[in-house]
């Protein structure tokens, strides 16, 4: 696909979420990125529309168990908001262009600010299911989604990726979690394209590598937003161990969903006191 096409994809898909929105409030400067089993916290954003990805042009299905496939725009923390509740999956088939064009449309409608959450495996054999860990850096195994001609209304060819999730958010979040007398756990993402769960060679070789937590998504959202400029926050939910736990343990999707679901709440917590203050 030329990049002209892509940009006009892009714009379409603006428009149409632009004309859903701006007759109803500002459009918003803050998004959030729902992962799977997350998708609770765009139940407390206030006076919501809801677009249906079907409703946006070249948004694509959310296919993934544990999301919904809306983008619902409304107030949180007191402030405009648009939240993808459920995103697009490299491992569903989509291309990378696929996968990021919703973060280039949110830069294209102004957004300045990017919330991204995930369920994750800890490799770190100190993480509990349910803890929350602010993502401080990546390590991509994915390809990677700049790849191709550069957008360059978008960015320059070769996007700095030294502080690829904000030191500034990641002290909010700190500050904002000790408020609310939660620990967070701080560490390195690993992204890869799944859909299967790791071998437990592959645990080892991502821990020693420096990994705490692993995951299938993020990675292309992120790097797509800071090469547009957006300031990104990064924060898995910790939903099984991925690391050589012995014969009996398994990894399973509906698991993963659930124990997601069950730490949605602190997580809904801590971003809408973050995004009141950010
Ligand atoms: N591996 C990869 N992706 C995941 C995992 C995991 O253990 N848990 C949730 N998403």
């Amino acid at each position: 696909m030329t990049n002209d096409l892509y940009i006009n994809m892009i714009n379409e898909a603006a428009t149409a979420i632009g004309q859903a929105i701006a007759t109803t409030m500002p459009v918003p400067k803050v998004a959030i990125v729902l992962g799977s089993g997350l998708g609770k916290l765009a139940d407390q954003i206030e006076n919501p529309i809801v677009i249906s990805y079907a409703q946006i042009p070249h948004f694509k299905q959310s296919t993934a168990v544990g999301h919904r496939g809306n983008l619902i725009a409304g107030t949180l923390g007191g402030r405009p908001v648009m939240a993808m509740q459920g995103r697009f999956h490299y491992y569903e088939g989509y291309t990378m262009r696929e996968v990021t064009l919703p973060t280039r449309v949110m830069a294209r409608l102004g957004v300045n600010t990017l919330f991204v959450s995930n369920a994750a495996g800890a490799m770190n054999p100190d993480y509990k299911v349910g803890d929350l860990m602010v993502i401080d850096d990546h390590i991509n195994f994915m390809p990677n989604p700049l790849l191709g001609p550069n957008l360059d209304e978008f960015g320059t060819r070769f996007p700095d990726m030294t502080e690829a999730y904000s030191r500034r958010l990641r002290n909010l979040a700190d500050a904002t979690a000790a408020d609310m007398g939660v620990a967070l756990r701080h560490g390195v993402y690993v992204a890869e394209t799944g859909p299967t769960y790791e071998t437990p060679a592959e645990y080892r070789m991502y821990r020693a590598m420096g990994g705490d937590a692993v995951g299938m998504s993020t990675v292309p959202e992120v790097i797509v937003a800071r090469h547009c400029g957006i300031e990104v926050f990064g924060m898995s939910v910790i939903t099984n161990q991925a690391n050589d736990l012995g014969d009996d343990c398994r990894n399973d999707g509906d698991d993963v969903v659930r124990a997601a679901d069950r730490a949605s709440g602190t997580m809904t917590t801590l971003f809408t006191k973050m995004i009141e203050h950010c």
